[in-house]
Order: structure tokens, then C-alpha cells, then sequence
């Protein structure tokens, strides 16, 4: 583990591992829908409601940025009332408090811009995973007329000539710039025509929400969105779209602890790919679509799991996110599997605590077992060679980020022995809501150190 870390120690999860996953967890909306369904809010001139919202931090931090634009949000249960009828700008330091926690306050400013003509933006936050620039979005919106400074306290945006539709060409599809562009362009003077787009159901979930508030948003094929601007818009009543990335993470954790997890609110539809990948390492499920009570079974088949080569990609490809779990999964699979992560060119940093619980896990920087993508060349190390079966041992582990750190709570489940995994509060509870709670009632055999419940009390 790093002895540089800044962790506290009480900040840990004891894991006794080697007990099969048994059971049913119930996911609520996406995270990543949800926090940029809350920042559409602001675009309404009336309240807007959402439904089935997580309780996580990411929501927490939206929450907080709203209301210090002078929303009125309320939570009752998993419903979220948001009234953005007295917006107002706020006070760069009100806004900095939320620096460093969330890549959220970006995609505040088309909304911004409209609302109040100006916009202040901090340092963003969110899993160091990458460079995670964000010149397609200051250049988008320059293009739409905003005016872009940077200075020591963060960005401020204003827009004296307001906003018009432009046609953009992302050299990448972006799921943050393209959610960008849509909050824009929905209010902007005239239309829009955005090719090379990010087509995430996240965001075509968002497009729903945008076209319920009175936008004209039309999804052409090739990746082409436009968008025809509107004087205004209403607020929105909307279920957020089920979290497939923490469905597919219970499904990895079903499958590396040779368990069997049914995934109350999972959606084939939103996973297909995800599926295909499950079904080709050996692994089992049932899907069941029940309007109220559906989800999907996921389970080991109690045979060997088998070895593939995969690789990474935007929609309909297979979730970067979905990655880590997976790989931990075929840690247990018989033979060499391929992991090429073609979205981010830093993803892999995770598989060094794998290592240490007796993983084979090689990283290349070549673009191992599929097409060449824009790391083989800058020499990132971007590929993993994955040899199993593997017997883990438990381990001293340090989350690195949110993914990550789950695919480091399965291995420790899946391991002999007891692991201590730090960093649990600051990066599990960003997008896993209620995860203690749903991995005891799995029957994990996790505790608390004395010092965290003594606080806790
Ligand atoms: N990129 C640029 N310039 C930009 C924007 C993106 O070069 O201005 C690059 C990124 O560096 C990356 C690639 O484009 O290499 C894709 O990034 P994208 O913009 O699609 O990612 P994002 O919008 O920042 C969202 C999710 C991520 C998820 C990615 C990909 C949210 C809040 N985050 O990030 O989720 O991995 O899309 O699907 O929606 C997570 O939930 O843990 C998470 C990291």
C-alpha cells in the first residue's frame, strides 16, 4: 500500500473474504444521469422532479451547487424536488467549496449562461483516471460566444452577445461535451448540429428529460444530434434510468465470488453489451422484466470460467467503467484474457493492489487484441494480459478511484483470508449507494475498525 496516502485510517472496511455473494441488491438511477439531470433543472422556469435518485455523494455535491444558484432542493426518499424560479449568481467562494470534488460544475454553464448571462467555474474533481481535459468543452462553448477567462480562483464565463447554435465536430464522443453542447444548445439562438456525439443511454435519458422541459432535440444516425433552439423551458417529472455500471459491478462480484446476485432495477436493454461479455467468460443470468420488480440474475455456473479478449469503447461498446469489475472476474477465468481500455489512457493503476493478492496481471503499451487507439502511439500503458486462475490472498489495499475501488472490494471478497481496504467513504460512497449495507445483506463478512463505530455512535 502507499505510505504516502493521506487516507485516515478510520476511513477502512475489514473484508473476511471467501464467502460467495448470495442474494438481492436494488439499484437506483445512474449516477451519471442523475447529477446531470439535476444541473437540466436549472434551465426550467419551473420546478422540476426526479425520481429513483441514489443516495450518494455525487448527489450530495450537485445538491450543494444548486442550491448556492439560489435552487430550491429538497429530498423526500428518492425523489428530488428542485425549484429553480429565484436563480442567482454566486459568490466565487461560495461556489469553491465545492472545488476538487466532482467534474459536475462544468456543465453548469451553458445553464448559467443562459440563466444569468454569466457563470463561474472551479477546479473540478472526479477520479484520476487520465488527463481528463476539458478543451472540447471551453471550445464548444467559445464557438457557441461565450467568452472564457481563467484565473488563479477557477473559469468565469460570460456571454455579452448570448448564445447561437453552432455545427461542431467532437475529435472524440465525449459523454461530458456532448452533454455540454445539448445543455447549450437547447436555449441557444437557432440550431444546433453536433456530429462524432457520445449516444450513452445516460445521455439519450437526458435527452428525454430535455425534450419533456419543450426542447427539440433530434438523434439522427451516424452519431449526429440536432438540436433546434427554444425561448424557454419548463421543469421536468422523470425516473432516472437504472445505474448499469453498479448492476454490471454486483454481476462481477456474483461471478468472482462464485455466488449468484439477482439485481433488483438492472435493464438488458442499457446492458446488452455487458451481457454478451458475462455470457463469453461463462457466466450466468436471467433476466426478468417485471415492469416493478424486474431485474437480472446474475450467477457463477459452477465450471470454469472462460479466458477473452476484449476491449474498451463509447457506446454501444463495452463500458470503460465496466472494466475493472470484469477484470477482477477473469482473474478466476482459465487462460490468457486481454483487456485493451481504449477510453482513458490511465486505467489500469488498480491492477498494482490485484498484484498483490497473487493476480497475473501484465500491463503493454501496445494496443493489445483489437484496433489501434490514440494510447498505442502516445505509449500509454493501456493494455492488460490476464492469466488465470488465480488464487487471491488478502491484502492491505489503497483505493484509487471509484471504480477501481469497488473492483478492489471484490477481490477482497473473493480472496483468502481478511483484507483491509482504505479509502472506502472517500471514493465508494461518490456512486455505490448504501454498499456496507448491501454487501452484508450478500452475506459479506465485512466490519468496521472499533475506532470508525466508536465515532459513529
Ligand atoms: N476528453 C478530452 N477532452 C474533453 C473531454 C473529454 O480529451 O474536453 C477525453 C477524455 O480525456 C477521455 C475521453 O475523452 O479520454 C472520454 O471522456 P468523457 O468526456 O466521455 O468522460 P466524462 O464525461 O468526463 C463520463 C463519466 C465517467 C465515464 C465516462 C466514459 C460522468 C460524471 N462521468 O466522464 O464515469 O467513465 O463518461 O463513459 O458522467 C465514473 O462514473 O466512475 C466515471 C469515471
Amino acid at each position: 500500500m502507499s505510505s504516502t496516502d493521506a487516507t485516515p485510517a478510520e476511513d477502512m472496511l475489514i473484508i473476511h473474504g471467501g464467502t460467495p455473494l448470495e442474494g438481492e441488491v436494488h439499484v437506483r438511477g445512474a449516477k451519471n444521469l442523475v447529477s446531470k439531470a439535476m444541473v437540466a433543472a436549472l434551465l426550467g422556469t419551473s420546478p422540476s422532479v426526479l425520481r429513483s435518485v441514489p443516495a450518494i455523494r455525487d448527489v450530495e455535491v450537485v445538491t450543494g451547487l444548486l442550491r448556492v444558484h439560489g435552487v430550491d432542493v429538497e429530498l423526500d426518499g428518492d425523489t428530488l424536488y428542485m425549484d429553480p424560479t429565484s436563480v442567482e449568481s454566486a459568490g466565487v467562494e461560495e461556489i469553491n467549496v465545492h472545488a476538487g470534488t466532482s467534474r459536475i460544475p462544468i456543465l453548469l454553464c451553458g445553464p448559467l449562461l443562459h440563466r444569468l448571462g454569466r457563470a463561474f467555474i472551479p477546479d473540478l474533481g472526479g477520479c484520476n483516471i487520465g488527463g481528463r481535459p476539458i478543451d472540447f468543452h471551453l471550445d464548444a462553448l467559445r464557438k457557441f460566444g461565450a467568452v472564457v477567462d481563467k484565473d488563479a480562483d477557477g473559469t468565469h464565463l460570460s456571454a455579452p452577445n448570448g448564445l447561437h447554435g453552432i455545427r461542431y465536430e467532437l475529435e472524440f464522443p465525449s459523454v461530458g461535451a456532448t452533454e455540454q453542447v445539448l445543455l447549450t444548445a437547447v436555449m441557444a439562438k437557432g440550431t444546433t448540429e453536433l456530429r462524432n456525439a457520445a449516444i450513452e443511454p445516460e445521455i439519450i435519458d437526458l435527452i428525454c428529460i430535455l425534450q419533456k422541459m419543450g426542447a427539440i432535440i433530434k438523434v439522427h444516425t451516424n452519431r449526429v444530434i440536432e438540436i433546434v433552439g427554444v425561448d424557454e423551458l419548463k421543469g421536468y417529472s422523470h425516473r432516472a434510468l437504472p445505474d448499469r455500471i453498479e448492476a454490471a459491478s454486483w454481476a462481477s462480484a456474483a461471478l468472482a465470488t462464485q455466488g449468484s446476485v439477482f439485481v433488483r432495477g438492472a435493464q438488458q436493454t442499457d446492458m446488452m453489451t455487458f451481457l454478451n461479455v458475462f455470457r463469453s467468460i461463462g457466466g450466468a443470468y436471467e433476466v426478468n422484466d417485471d415492469p416493478n420488480e424486474g431485474g437480472i440474475r446474475f450467477w457463477h455456473p459452477g465450471t470454469a470460467l472462460k479466458p477473452v479478449a476484449l476491449e474498451t469503447d463509447v457506446h454501444p461498446g463495452l463500458m470503460t467503467d465496466w472494466q475493472q469489475p470484469i477484470v477482477v472476474a477473469l482473474t478466476q477465468a482459465d487462460g490468457l484474457s486481454i483487456m485493451h481500455e481504449t477510453v482513458y489512457e490511465n486505467r489500469f493503476g488498480y491492477t498494482s493492489e490485484l498484484r498483490r493478492m497473487g493476480a497475473n496481471i501484465e500491463l503493454y503499451s501496445d494496443c493489445l487484441g483489437g484496433t489501434p487507439c490514440r494510447w498505442g502511439r502516445r505509449n500509454f500503458l493501456h493494455s492488460a494480459v490476464i492469466a488465470g486462475p488465480s488464487k487471491l490472498h488478502a491484502a492491505d489495499l489503497q483505493i484509487p478511484d471509484l471504480r477501481a475501488g469497488f473492483s478492489h472490494l471484490i477481490a477482497a471478497m473473493a480472496a483468502e483470508g481478511t483484507s483491509r481496504v482504505y479509502g472506502v467513504d472517500r471514493y465508494i460512497t461518490r456512486g455505490y449507494e448504501n454498499f456496507e449495507a448491501k454487501l452484508l445483506g450478500l452475506g459479506a463478512k465485512i466490519e468496521r475498525p472499533t475506532s470508525t463505530l466508536a465515532n459513529r455512535r
